[in-house]
Order: C-alpha cells, then structure tokens, then sequence
C-alpha cells in the first residue's frame, strides 16, 4: 500500500465513522460506534496495522495523519455523548413536568341522598330545640303499629294505612291467624311508644326512618317512603308549644316568613289532632295546580298524645302530657327542590342523585 491509498482509506475511515456517529441516536448505539472504531478491534486499530508495510521513514507520517483522525472521531463521540445524553435529560423532563397551574383533580367522595340530607336538616332544626334521633325498626308489631297507637283490630281507622304484613315462619298459627303479628311499619310512630317505654320524661325525641304501605305508586305515592316523627313528653306541654316548635321549624326550613296554619285532623293516637299547613311554596297563596288552588299544603300530621297512648307507653297522663307530630320526608324534600315525581328518590338514577 503506498501512502495515497493509505490516506484516502484513513479519510474514508474518518467520514464513515463521524456520519455514524453523527447518526448514533442512543448512547447505546454510540458505544457500538466506539467500539467498532476505536475499540482494541476496531476499525482503525485494524488500518494502522498495515502501517509495518511502510518503509521506516514514511512512520512518523502516517502516525501524523492518523492521530487527527482519532481526535477528530473522539471529540466527535464525546460531543454527541453529551447531545445524547442532554436529549435524553430533556424527554425525561418533559415527561415528568407537573404543570402546578392546573387545577386539582377532584376527588369524587359521594354524596348524600336528597332524603338523607333532608333528614338531616330535620333532625339539625330540631335538635336546636333539644330533639335528639332515635333508631326504631322497619319490621314492627301489630302491637306497636296500631294497638298500642289506640288502633285496636278491626278498628277502622286501619284503612288510613293500608298495610303489609310479614309472615313469621316460627309463629304458630292461632284462631286469631287473621291478624298476623309482624309488619312493614305503616308509620314511624310506633317509635314513641319504644321511646315512652325506654325513659320518663323529659322526652324529646325523633325518629326518622323508612315505611311502607300497600298503595298504588304513582307521582305523589310510593309503597316505600320516609317519615320523621317527633315525639315531646314532658310536665305542662300543650297545643301552643306544639305551634311554636312547628313554626319556628317551616320558617327554618321554608323561610322565615311564611305563614302557616292548623287545620282540625283526624288520627286515633293525637286528641286533638291537626295539620299543618305552609303557604304555597310554589304559588306563594294565591292558589295553583301544586297546592290545588288552596295557597296551602299540608306538610305533616300532629297532635296531643291520646291519654291511652301515653298510659301504653307506660307514663302517667295524668301528671304529663305529650305532642306528636309526622311528616313525609320525601315530600319535605320534594317541596325543598321542587321535585315533582316521587319515585326518582328511589331509582337510583345517578343523574339525579348526583345533584343534590
Ligand atoms: N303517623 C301519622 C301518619 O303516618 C302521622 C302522625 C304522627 C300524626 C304523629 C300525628 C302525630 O299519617
């Protein structure tokens, strides 16, 4: 080989290897160029071991064309080391910018049903006049249900609920068979008569919860709805003190100013027995299809505890007297929203629980 050809492989050499580097698009691809050019059995190791084929005095020559060469190719290498190397830096950055100006991610927790928060409200109005909520069964007894609320069997009265009964699979059949013992509660006021049971008075107490009746289901009935009952025992409790609880609670729970009034009622276990009625909170009382032309609605049933009521929860009517009152909770939340069908409270339709 004479040094022509030497030089032109060398150069040849050099372009090749500066082009792979320059197109070494990983450090790993790099370190392969490395190796195949300047490592022990690279390419230019291999060119420079013809050079013995040189006379002595064309050496130092050669060793002065090549030696540039391999700067040239190793400043080449070290600089797209740190490209690489930067470019690499970069994505990872990039991939893992938390840009802080975005707002945060909610986190969906849920939410309460609009009957729950109603009760709730319920139970927070009352309880600033010291009411307090008490559990009591969905499954009750006739005894409780109807007897013990003065509803004795056969009574009519009993159409007013119209009942479901709940077969128990340990009860002998009696002669009384007809009238089975357990029940879905028509009403949340067997609750005070376990509420009389459990404690003398002072009582004042709420028991919100879940009944059932045999009905029709339609826009303004369900077989399943929600009551809260309000029960107050106590010395001296009358009539007055039942309105003004009841007033301060719909000026709570529907504004301050709205009128309201009581209408004579009808319930065996309240003597005398009322309803009580807001101002329209659609039309404001001048009368229209949601209050029928009334201007009024009735939001619950009250009364002062039937002496046989109180003797049955164990407390001398003689010495206290008692207030009850019962309202639907799902038609104090209908009211609240202005919902109009009662069966989306429970259809579970999240579009429409997700609102409230
Ligand atoms: N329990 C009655 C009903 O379900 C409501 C009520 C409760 C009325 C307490 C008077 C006193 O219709």
């Amino acid at each position: 080989m004479d040094l022509a050809t030497f030089r032109a492989q060398l150069d040849a050499l050099r372009d090749q290897s500066l082009a792979a580097v320059a197109s070494a698009a990983t450090p790993d691809a790099l370190a392969v160029v490395d190796t195949e050019v300047l490592g022990r059995k690279g390419a230019l190791r291999a060119l420079m071991a013809g050079i013995g084929a040189f006379p002595a005095e064309d050496r130092p020559q050669i060793g002065a064309l090549a030696n540039p060469v391999r700067e040239a190719i190793e400043a080449a290498i070290a600089e797209r080391r740190e490209r690489l190397d930067s470019i690499a830096l970069e994505v990872r950055l990039a991939s893992e910018r938390e840009d802080v100006t975005l707002p945060g991610r909610a986190t969906w927790r849920g939410g309460l049903h609009p009957i729950r928060e109603t009760e709730r409200e319920i139970a927070r109005v009352l309880g600033q006049f010291g009411f307090v909520v008490v559990d009591s069964p969905e499954v009750e007894t006739d005894a409780l249900n109807f007897e013990a609320l003065n509803i004795p069997a056969d009574h009519p009265a009993r159409d007013l609920w119209d009942t479901i009964y709940v077969a128990d699979p340990d009860e002998t059949p009696t002669a009384d068979a007809g009238s089975p013992r357990w029940l879905l509660r028509t009403h949340t006021s067997p609750g005070q008569i376990r509420a009389m049971r459990a404690s003398q008075p002072p009582i004042r107490i709420l028991t919100p919860g879940r009944c059932y009746r045999y009905e029709q289901v339609d826009a303004s009935h369900g077989f399943e709805f929600f009551q809260v009952e309000g029960l107050m025992v106590d010395e001296g409790t009358s009539m007055a003190t039942l309105r003004g609880l009841l007033d301060a609670f719909a000026h709570a729970m529907f504004g301050a100013g709205r009128p309201t009034r009581f209408r004579p009622g009808y319930y065996p276990f309240t003597e005398p027995s009322v309803a009580f009625d807001i101002q329209c909170v659609v039309c404001d009382g001048s009368g229209c299809p949601a209050c029928g032309r009334t201007g009024w609605m009735t939001i619950l049933g009250a009364g002062m505890v039937h002496p046989a009521v109180l003797a049955n929860g164990g407390i001398d009517p003689e010495r206290y007297q008692g207030f009850a009152f019962g309202m639907g909770t799902d038609r104090i939340t209908m009211l609240r929203y202005g919902i109009r069908d009662i069966r989306a409270f429970l259809a579970n339709d999240l579009r429409f629980v997700e609102r409230f």
